[in-house]
């Protein structure tokens, strides 16, 4: 790299990150807390050769474009819906992701909701704050029990992985999962069996999605799946929000076809001010945070400047989404 090759970079990252991207690039930091327009960021990449985009970035066809000079997309984030790959490996330009390092701290979130929601830690929050605790109630705040109960993963990838090993070790549970691969790693570590999805809705206390947003599974747990499951089951979701469709969610936690929820993503983010959602006591709703801890986002931020610059120099990327490009990489 004779001369620092100029990118863009949509939002402050860590500098774990950030300051080899700065050092080694000519960067433009957009340093809102809110994305760039979607007009402000087609003309931020015209001329720049790499992007570091976030999951609130939408780089379709008609951006890239735009972008004739663009070597490189490199995203903060492990899923990576918000790009269009195909016509990105299409147009030559390299796509990144942060897989791995944060498969802990999503698992963990995971737990988290499921353990609260099931024990509705946020109402009792809620009550207590509200001045509503009288006194000990034998018959008041009735939770679900996680010992020895069924875990359902759906998509047991490294992070349903992460979360299954959790919940078998700690709580005996039994493992079941639905893929459209097997996990043979999870078969023969901690028992998981694969089954349809209609046996999972079905057996599972706990269903926790840790699918990839796709139009195969967009509203794949709707209105017929929540019927199909227990009064009692928890539902977690930390990959995707549109994997639900929210409104039949909604109804089914009014009308006690599940016990309760536990969110991480909804659709939209942020969820609309009049969604139901919002007024139901037994969902609990979080800012998508799962990898929000220090050093997962250290870690990500990380490999996001080395898949950037891997771009750039026409190396391999470290966490290549579209490998298949590098036959036709721009130069
Ligand atoms: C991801 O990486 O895809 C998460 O949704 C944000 O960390």
């Amino acid at each position: 790299m004779a001369q620092r090759p100029k990118v863009f970079v949509t939002r402050v990252l860590p500098d774990a990150g950030l300051q080899l991207i700065e050092e080694m690039c000519d960067a433009d930091v957009w340093r809102d807390a809110l994305p760039p327009p979607a007009d402000v960021l087609r003309q931020k990449i015209a001329d720049r050769e790499g992007l570091v985009a976030l999951l609130t970035d939408k780089i379709d066809d008609a951006l890239l474009g735009q972008a004739p000079k663009l070597k490189v997309i490199s995203n903060f984030a492990v899923g990576f819906n918000n790009i269009d790959v195909p016509a990105c490996t299409e147009r030559g330009v390299c796509v990144g992701n942060t897989p791995g390092v944060l498969t802990d701290a999503t698992a963990d979130m995971a737990f988290c909701l499921l353990i609260a929601a099931a024990r509705r830690v946020v109402e009792g929050h809620q009550y207590t704050l509200a001045g509503k605790w009288k006194t000990w109630e034998p018959l008041g705040h009735l939770g679900q029990d996680l010992m020895g109960r069924t875990l359902g993963i759906v998509g047991m990838g490294r992070i349903g992985y992460a979360l299954a090993k959790r919940c078998r070790g700690g709580w005996d549970m039994r493992i079941l999962y639905s893929d459209v691969f097997s996990n043979e790693k999870s078969e023969m570590t901690i028992g998981a069996r694969r089954v349809d999805l209609d046996t999972l809705l079905k057996e599972s206390d706990f269903l926790s999605l840790h699918a990839d947003l796709n139009d195969k599974t967009r509203g794949m747990i709707g209105a017929a799946q929540l019927q199909k499951m227990k009064k009692t089951a928890v539902l977690i979701n930390t990959a995707r929000g549109p994997l639900i469709d929210q409104k039949a969610l909604a109804a089914a936690l009014r009308d006690g076809t599940i016990f309760a929820a536990g969110l991480d993503v909804t659709d939209p983010e942020p969820p609309d001010k009049d969604d139901p959602l919002l007024r139901l006591p037994n969902v609990i709703l979080a800012p998508h945070i799962a990898s929000a801890t220090v050093r997962t986002r250290d870690n990500m931020a990380m490999i996001c400047a080395q898949n950037l610059l891997a771009g750039l120099r026409g190396d391999k990327l470290p966490a290549w989404v579209n490998p298949e490009v590098a036959g036709k990489r721009r130069k």
